[in-house]
């Protein structure tokens, strides 16, 4: 029998619509929640992503205020775009869109953003206050991934749940989020990556297997505990071409699993402006 599918679309919506509700309430108090980007150079899908957030943010009632550097930019360019926004009381939230031009250094850039201001949640001191279990804006991915399992209703506490990847974007900070002592999380967590060649001995025993791999196809059937929950955090794209860690075929073996397209994405995209909207709060 077929997974059942687990969208993130829903779960995107439930938390946009509770972004927009608080956006009102700070609105009433007098405060124009901002979101600023910057946008280094013309690549096509960058510039695409930027629009689209940009739409999104209008659409919630962010201003969303931006800056836009040519392609040669200096890394002095862009750290004064960030000081800019990081001096500027009227913004909250700021996001550099990633990937900068190769002779620029994106975790640099990174670092001068101002911490409260990180709605991407991968600033150093956010990374450290998740560590620590510290109030701060949670990495976007994982911070998704957790809703949509709660969403779901999908039962995580004490649990056995195997991550496939252990980057810092993904898998890292979602191994910290799950192990957490808080109802949504609470789970025994194994991190598997290519120090561990026989791997798939942990994903076959999990209760909820999470793909961070970003290899097309890396999980198989076989890697499979039958009827266990697949959630695919990693793609690759070839041109446009999205290609997921999950093969097709595993849908014959999970109980449930996120669809290839519309999976994970948009609990991402949510929850940058959940960080957006709890940074103007904060202010
Ligand atoms: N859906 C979304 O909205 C969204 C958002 C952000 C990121 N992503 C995706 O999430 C994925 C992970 O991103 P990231 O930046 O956290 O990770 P990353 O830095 O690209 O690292 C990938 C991890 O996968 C492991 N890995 C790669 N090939 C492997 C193999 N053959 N066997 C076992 N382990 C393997 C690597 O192991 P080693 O550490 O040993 O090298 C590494 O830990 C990417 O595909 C990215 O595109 C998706």
């Amino acid at each position: 029998m077929p997974a059942r599918l687990l969208p993130g679309g829903p779960v995107a919506e439930r938390i946009l619509a509770e972004v927009s509700t608080r956006v009102a309430v700070l609105k009433d108090k007098g405060v124009s929640p901002s979101l600023a980007t910057i946008l280094v150079g013309d690549d096509d899908a960058s510039a695409g992503y930027i629009r689209i957030k940009q739409r999104q943010a209008a659409e919630l009632g962010f201003v969303s205020p931006h800056a836009h550097l040519p392609a040669d930019a200096t890394q002095d360019d862009l750290h004064q775009a960030i000081a800019a926004f990081n001096d500027d009381p009227a913004v909250h939230g700021l996001l550099v869109q990633y990937p900068v031009p190769g002779h620029l250094d994106y975790d640099a850039a990174l670092q001068a953003v101002d911490p409260d201001k990180d709605v991407d949640g991968m600033h150093p001191l956010n990374m450290g206050r998740l560590a620590l279990g510290m109030p701060g804006p949670l990495p976007c991915t994982p911070a998704g991934i957790e809703a949509l399992l709660a969403h779901y209703e999908i039962p995580v506490s004490g649990r056995e749940v195997v991550i496939l990847g252990r980057g810092a974007t993904l898998g890292r900070p979602l191994a910290m989020m799950l192990s957490q002592k808080r109802p949504t999380a609470n789970a025994a967590v194994t991190v598997v990556h290519t120090g561990v060649p026989d791997w798939a001995r942990y994903t076959q025993r999990a209760d909820i297997l999470i793909a961070a791999a970003g290899v097309p196809g890396i999980i198989q059937p076989e890697h499979v505990k039958p009827g266990a929950v697949v959630i695919g955090g990693g793609v690759r794209y070839e041109g446009r071409k999205l290609l997921p860690d999950v093969d097709e075929s595993v849908e014959q073996v999970a109980g449930a699993i996120t669809p290839r397209v519309g999976g994970v994405g948009p609990t991402t995209v949510a929850m940058l402006f959940r960080n957006a909207v709890i940074a103007a709060e904060n202010s």
